[in-house]
């Protein structure tokens, strides 16, 4: 069958084509209903269906894999490396769960992982899905204003955090962030579960933290079975930012995100069973949920998780990696492949790279000289896949287990399957043809393994997603793009405040927040501006309650010293701009909207324009100024 075949398919009768790819992974009790889609724009997935995402991916393979590795443990941090088989991991799993029963953990509670990449992160994610419980990872490079929002929306009963995590070699203590966000938050957990890797010291607080290691060692024979779920049960939730300062709980189910992955695994990756999958993305992100924990499990091959960055020991770590674990699915980002295009290309022949088949890269606009360096180097194919953390899956790529549909520079490819992509014109709603720029869009239902709504605000999920385009109920990306005449789409951008730093997605309003919450700061703008390097940076330009307080050029530097280490102190290092400026006022519209996408050309040495509803025009010229010092 051809891909556009298969595609025409999904979109003609979803029912009849998931209860097909249904079959890829097991039930407890069979679906009753495939699709309901009475309440738009809610799609539930395989109604009257049980089945659980921990013995998809790990009991599931005990009959016939038990010995073969399932997750592979590299640190270069720390020079550890463990070994789990499917037997390992299932026992350790048991070990887990049942300590956090011990905890009072029951199904439909909240579990929230703030952990660096640490085999006891995706055993604790897998504990929780056996059990019912519902797990939040918070990306460990989140600081306490971050955490202790999201602790307070996903109201946690447990925590489940280590002493730190290690980076380039400088070891980052979790616990005094994890207390002050705890502090922070109003919500409180009834426990806290502490992995200690002996990194840092750190302090305990009795009656509340718990010590793993020691509450491990009593059920270190554990058997704890799995509670078998609805499909249309709530499995994970992940934040994600907006255009609000407030995070957006991704909330997902169970059924239609095993079926996704599943079928994934089959038709875009290309992965089979006792095979080994190597995502350099961390358990905190989207990707790391998919395709370092779920998604290679549930299809039968071990996972490669690694603690460490690309270059050290050297530039050719992650190929030694590669070749000594046979990898033959790879998965990164841009930026990971333009760090590496900073280091001789000679790393990337010195390994025998012949068990890889591509390497898949996505979370940020995939550059037409990078693209073609690494895949050069590797003399491998190189596939861009384009998804966000609402759809949990590729929503364009290419889908080479089905056929092989050449892949296009500059382009994540064709829509895929069970995605039916729109481009459409943002005031008018209408579609667009060829080569016209306009918002991605995805008519309904969403296919399985789409988030199923935001955690505790079914509101919000419909206001933000399915309302911005006039005259249709329509799910909106928030992407610009456009697509050639072949049918391949191109993305141009965000159309909302959320910027991508080195395929982290952040959201600019938590950064001005926090920004403004610095003493001496009146107001301020967060842009993200192109950098060669990250793809793009956050840049602030901030207005000051006393404008002399900047009058010499080491004030400023004092100054802005002092307001990058509070959203550093806030949000984390991750979310600290490269810079931010001092201006006397902010380029605005008569009533009062801050103009961002004037700001950012202006940053970016483009042409903001004739801007008819600006107050003030002399903002710009500051700005221009600001920037020159
Ligand atoms: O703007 C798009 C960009 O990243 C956003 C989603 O980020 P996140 O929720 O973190 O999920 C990442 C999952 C891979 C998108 O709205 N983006 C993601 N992939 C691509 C991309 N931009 C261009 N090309 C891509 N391949």
């Amino acid at each position: 069958m051809t891909y556009s075949e298969f595609y025409r398919r999904s979109i003609a009768d979803p029912s009849a084509f998931w209860a097909e790819e249904a079959k890829r992974i097991d039930w407890h009790t069979p679906f009753t209903q495939v699709l309901d889609d009475s309440k738009p724009p809610f799609a539930r997935w395989f109604v009257g269906g049980t089945t659980n995402l921990c013995h998809n991916a790990v009991d599931r393979w005990l009959p016939t894999q038990a010995d073969k590795p399932a997750l592979i443990f590299v640190s270069t941090e720390t020079d550890e490396e463990r070994i789990l088989t499917i037997a390992d991991l299932h026992r350790e799993i048991q070990r887990m769960a049942a300590v956090m029963q011990t905890l009072g953990v029951v199904r439909g509670d909240r579990v929230l992982i703030y952990m660096p990449m640490v085999p006891e992160a995706v055993i604790a994610m897998l504990a929780c899905a056996r059990i019912g419980a519902i797990h939040s990872v918070v990306f460990g490079g989140f600081a306490s204003m971050s955490l202790g929002s999201r602790i307070e929306d996903a109201t946690p009963r447990l925590i489940i955090s280590a002493d730190g995590g290690s980076r380039a070699g400088k070891v980052v203590p979790y616990k005094p962030l994890l207390d002050e966000a705890i502090r922070l938050s109003a919500h409180k957990p009834s426990a806290v579960l502490m992995i200690n890797r002996g990194l840092t010291p750190f302090s305990s607080e009795p009656g509340r933290d718990h010590d793993y290691t020691a509450l491990r060692a009593s059920h270190l024979d554990a058997q704890v079975p799995v509670v078998w779920l609805a499909s249309t049960d709530t499995s994970y939730i992940l934040y994600t930012s907006g255009t609000t300062g407030r995070p957006k709980g991704v909330q997902r189910d169970v059924g239609g995100y095993a079926v996704a992955l599943a079928s994934s695994m089959k038709h875009i990756y290309c992965g089979n069973p006792g095979e080994t999958y190597f995502s350099t993305s961390d358990i905190g992100w989207v990707v790391g949920h998919s395709y370092i924990v779920y998604g290679p499990l549930i299809g039968g091959m071990a996972t490669l998780m690694y603690e460490g960055t690309p270059v050290r020991p050297d530039a050719g770590i992650l190929w030694q990696l590669v070749e000594r674990f046979k990898v033959t699915v790879m998965f990164s980002a841009p930026t990971a492949i333009r760090v590496l295009k900073k280091h001789d290309a000679q790393w990337l022949s010195r390994y025998d790279l012949s068990s890889l088949r591509s390497l898949f890269l996505a979370g940020e606009p995939l550059d037409e000289p990078t693209s073609s360096w690494i895949s050069e180097g590797l003399g491998k194919p190189i596939i861009d896949n384009y998804w966000q953390t609402e759809t949990g899956w590729p929503i364009l790529t290419v889908a080479h287990g089905i056929d092989k549909t050449p892949t296009r520079l500059g382009s994540p490819g064709l829509p895929m399957y069970g995605f039916d992509v729109r481009l459409l014109d943002e005031n008018t709603g209408q579609a667009l043809g060829p080569n016209e720029k306009g918002v991605i869009a995805i008519a309904q239902p969403l296919p399985p393994g789409c988030m199923q709504t935001v955690w505790g605000d079914d509101d919000r999920f419909v206001k933000t997603y399915f309302s911005s385009i006039p005259g249709q109920q329509v799910y909106s990306t928030f992407d610009w793009g456009v697509r050639d005449s072949d049918g391949y789409y191109f993305i141009l951008g965000r159309t909302d405040d959320v910027i991508n730093v080195a395929g982290h997605r952040l959201g600019t309003r938590e950064i001005e927040e926090s920004i403004n919450s610095h003493p001496a700061v009146a107001e301020c703008a967060v842009v993200g501006v192109a950098d060669p390097l990250k793809g793009q940076v956050a840049i602030g330009f901030a207005v000051l309650r006393d404008p002399t307080a900047a009058a010499s050029s080491a004030d400023r530097l004092a100054l802005e010293g002092a307001v990058l280490a509070v959203v550093n102190q806030q949000l984390g290092a991750i979310a600290r701009p490269a810079r931010v400026y001092f201006v006397n006022l902010l380029p605005k519209t008569r009533s009062g909207k801050v103009l961002r996408r004037s700001i950012q050309a202006v940053c970016e040495g483009r042409d903001p324009g004739v801007l008819t509803t600006i107050e003030d025009a002399s903002a710009l010229t500051a700005l221009r100024e600001a920037l020159v010092g």
